[in-house]
């Protein structure tokens, strides 16, 4: 798979293709802390310092949709430690973070089980979104307790019941519907990303938004989440802007 130049000048932009909707998988929290003899929970420390760069280094840029991995239904399995810790990183970000993102007209989203979340985590998440619902500029969307497969088995059951009750018939199923019945439903006519990358040198999709990527360009980037700055998206844009999108036609988009 092609890698995101990794040069340290920063790349010309085209500005008006900017991808409207970007989605990060944000990996290697843990082998950056590691790598200097800090615990694990360092890493994810620094990772949340990078989250608040990167959505201002996104929003500055027009993205319209930035959506962050922070927390997957199978991330639950970590140690008891990690996973406490990183149901209180929401909490320390939202309370120090928001007001500079309502500076920055970025309203923050949740897609998955929020109500899975302890109880102070759900409760600054809500916060969040609620302190920046008029904000009407870039959408930060955070994937917490999220899963691929969890959604579309949840958008499943949804269209099923509403088969059985008679609201709609086997053949209304379409792509369209489905689109309706999944967490990225508010995003609308963006809730399908242009982009996808992942930090840490890792070639997977792990569970993320799996029917939402099927045209999207995916970037892989050798960085680990907390080294990953503005400049590393930049350069992950240009390696975008170089693909020919077809969508499965002949001709480029
Ligand atoms: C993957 O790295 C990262 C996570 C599972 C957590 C990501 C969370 C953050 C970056 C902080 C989120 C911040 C907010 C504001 C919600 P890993 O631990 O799997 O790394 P490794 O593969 O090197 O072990």
């Amino acid at each position: 798979m092609e890698q995101a130049s990794n040069s340290h000048t920063t790349p010309q932009l085209e500005m008006d293709k900017i991808p409207a909707h970007v989605a990060i998988i944000m990996d290697g929290n843990g082998r950056w802390a590691t790598r200097q003899h800090l615990p694990r929970i360092a890493g994810h420390k620094a990772g949340m310092n990078t989250v608040k760069k990167i959505a201002i280094a996104a929003s500055d840029l027009g993205i319209k949709v930035l959506t962050l991995y922070a927390f997957s239904t199978e991330n639950w399995k970590r140690p008891e430690s990690e996973v406490s810790y990183l149901m209180k990183l929401p909490i320390r970000f939202f309370n120090t973070f928001v007001p500079n993102l309502v500076k920055h007209n970025v309203r923050v989203m949740v897609m998955g089980h929020i109500d899975g979340l302890p109880a102070a985590t759900q409760k600054a998440v809500k916060k969040a979104m609620a302190d920046t619902a008029e904000c009407d500029g870039m959408i930060l969307n955070f994937a917490l307790n999220y899963g691929g497969r969890d959604e579309l088995v949840c958008a499943m059951k949804s269209i099923a019941q509403s088969v059985k009750d008679g609201e709609i018939s086997p053949r209304q199923v379409d792509e369209q519907l489905i689109d309706q019945h999944l967490m990225t439903a508010p995003l609308g006519s963006a809730s399908d990303p242009d982009l996808l990358i992942r930090t840490s040198g890792e070639e997977r999709v792990s569970n993320f938004l799996l029917w939402q990527i099927a045209y999207s360009e995916l970037v892989f980037v050798d960085q680990a989440w907390p080294d990953f700055d503005g400049d590393s998206l930049r350069a992950a844009i240009s390696t975008f802007q170089h693909r020919h999108r077809r969508f499965g036609g002949l001709v480029n988009k």
